[in-house]
């Protein structure tokens, strides 16, 4: 009988990433993805520990899971992700409902756990790997459009930046064959996806090397007997050291007709080599999310980013000198430790001198474990986080509705993802900026749907949308057999 499985994400793209491979693990043990907890013999909550908000959300959700278990004896709950690695003894000793506890690096175990699950036992495997990359797994997409799709490159993170939990509970950095990347997104085009995001913690300290063939030996075997196979000219054969800029450009050629992005880059490590290669290709849409954290070079320090304004600001110089029309956008953290009024503002100015097009702002939130937590006090009141909080969210704004009104009268290329939540006379996309763009339905006579590409005239703007009408369909079709 095939067993049903309800799978909800929380926190970063990664997570709906890992959900998928988590989904195609079990799809090979019998279970098919099912769209609500009430339908599932299984229900997983793939969670994020990155603030303590995150986490209080998730254990309500948590609770709740009560309600539904008296409903279905049968019924078995599972905590995957960054909360399983964080709380492991906390979940399976206060929290009655949980059967299986889960880190990100073990989840090709998921069917020896069920199968303890299954006896009535509690499950638990929360080891991290330094090699788990989950690379020739095909993932099961779940709650897809058809048109966008994330694929994972890299895990972990060894930047250890001093407020971050990250390190702890996806442990260290691991970058996966970029074989089965490339075969990945040329899987996604056959399947007719039209755009990807490639995801990492921090994808530009992407690293592969070639598995080191083995050295003669005394044994009788040369060199140049082994491994033959991989000796023979291949021409998708990555044989020398691939950088993130070498990984994005095979990318960008094995699927002209795929729209790529990626995320997250780390101002430390951004290349001009991955600023050329974005240039270069069309199909690399024009955006990055550069994370600053803070305006402040003392903050920075601390948060041991390993970066400071100036280099900061000289990153932005750098993207804008290769790509004018690009559009950037970062994340910063309100009240982290130490914050003066004079470092905020320093946030408050570089905003103002980077134009960003868009911001995910937080309010800092101390992790255990984390060098913050040992090391700098969080003496920064709530009302004086949450006021400086306001006073960056108010002044992006404004940049971010400046942003979008500049695009008016331009045409843009929109790739359709979906109906408009607002009016199902529309559709909405977006350009190669990320920004979301409001078209109609129909063009001429033509019906468009999700996954057409259509030239768009900027006509008007929101503080958070774009709206465009349509002059043309470009529809582009896939080049791959
Ligand atoms: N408190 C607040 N925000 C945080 N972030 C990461 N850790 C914390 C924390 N302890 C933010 C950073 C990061 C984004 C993913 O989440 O801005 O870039
Ligand atoms: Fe956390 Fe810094 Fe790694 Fe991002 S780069 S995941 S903020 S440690």
């Amino acid at each position: 009988m095939q067993k049903k499985v309800y799978i909800e994400s929380y926190g970063c793209q990664m997570n709906v990433s890992d959900s998928e491979v988590v989904a195609s693990i079990l799809a090979k043990d019998g279970y098919t993805p099912v769209k609500s907890a009430e339908e599932a013999d299984l229900v997983l909550l793939n969670t994020c520990s990155i603030r303590e908000k995150a986490e209080y959300t998730v254990l309500q959700r948590i609770n709740e899971m009560n309600n539904l278990k008296a409903r279905n004896r049968s019924l078995k709950v599972g905590v995957l992700g960054c909360m399983a690695e964080r709380m492991r003894e906390e979940l399976l000793e206060k929290k009655r409902v949980v059967d299986l506890v889960v880190g990100p690096d073990a989840y090709r175990t998921l069917p020896e756990l069920l199968e303890k699950v299954g006896t009535g036992q509690k499950a638990v495997n929360v080891l991290l790997s330094r090699e788990e990359t989950y690379a020739e797994i095909e993932p099961v997409r779940l709650d897809t459009n058809g048109v966008t799709a994330f694929v994972t490159i890299m895990r972990g993170c060894d930047n250890m930046c001093a407020f971050c939990v990250v390190p702890f509970t996806r442990g260290r950095e691991r970058s996966r064959d970029p074989q089965t990347i490339v075969r990945e997104c040329e899987q996604l085009v056959r399947d007719g996806y039209k755009e990807v995001t490639l995801l990492g913690q921090n994808v530009d300290s992407y690293k592969w090397r070639p598995a080191e063939e083995p050295r003669a030996s005394g044994y009788g075997l040369r060199a140049d007997d082994a491994l033959p196979a991989a000796r023979s000219p291949q021409p998708e054969a990555f044989d020398s050291l691939v950088d993130f800029a070498d990984l994005l450009e095979r990318v960008a050629i094995a699927c002209p007709t795929l729209r790529i992005r990626y995320s997250t880059s780390h101002p430390k490590d951004m290349t001009d080599k991955v600023l050329a290669v974005m240039a270069r290709y069309d199909n690399i849409c024009k955006y990055i999310h550069l994370p600053v954290q803070s305006g402040s070079s003392e903050v920075l320090k601390r948060m041991n980013r390993g970066y400071d304004r100036a280099w900061y600001l000289q990153r932005i110089a750098s993207i804008r000198r290769h790509m004018p029309d690009c559009a950037i956008s970062t994340d910063i953290i309100a009240g982290y430790c130490g914050e003066t009024d004079e470092d905020h503002q320093q946030t408050l100015s570089l905003i103002n001198e980077a134009g960003y097009d868009m911001a995910f702002m937080f309010k800092y939130s101390e992790r255990p474990k984390t060098l913050a937590a040992r090391k700098y006090p969080d003496d920064v009141p709530d009302e004086v986080k949450g006021r400086r909080l306001q006073e960056i969210i108010d002044l992006q704004k404004e940049k971010s509705a400046a942003r979008l009104r500049g695009y008016v009268g331009e045409v843009h290329e929109v790739l359709i993802e979906g109906v408009s939540k607002r009016s199902a006379e529309h559709l909405y996309g977006r350009n190669t900026q990320n920004s979301i763009v409001i078209v109609s339905h129909r063009h001429g006579g033509t019906e468009l749907k999700p996954g057409d590409l259509v030239q768009a005239r900027i006509t008007g703007s929101t503080a958070g949308s774009l709206q465009g009408e349509v002059v043309d369909i470009l529809n582009l079709q896939p080049v791959l057999a």
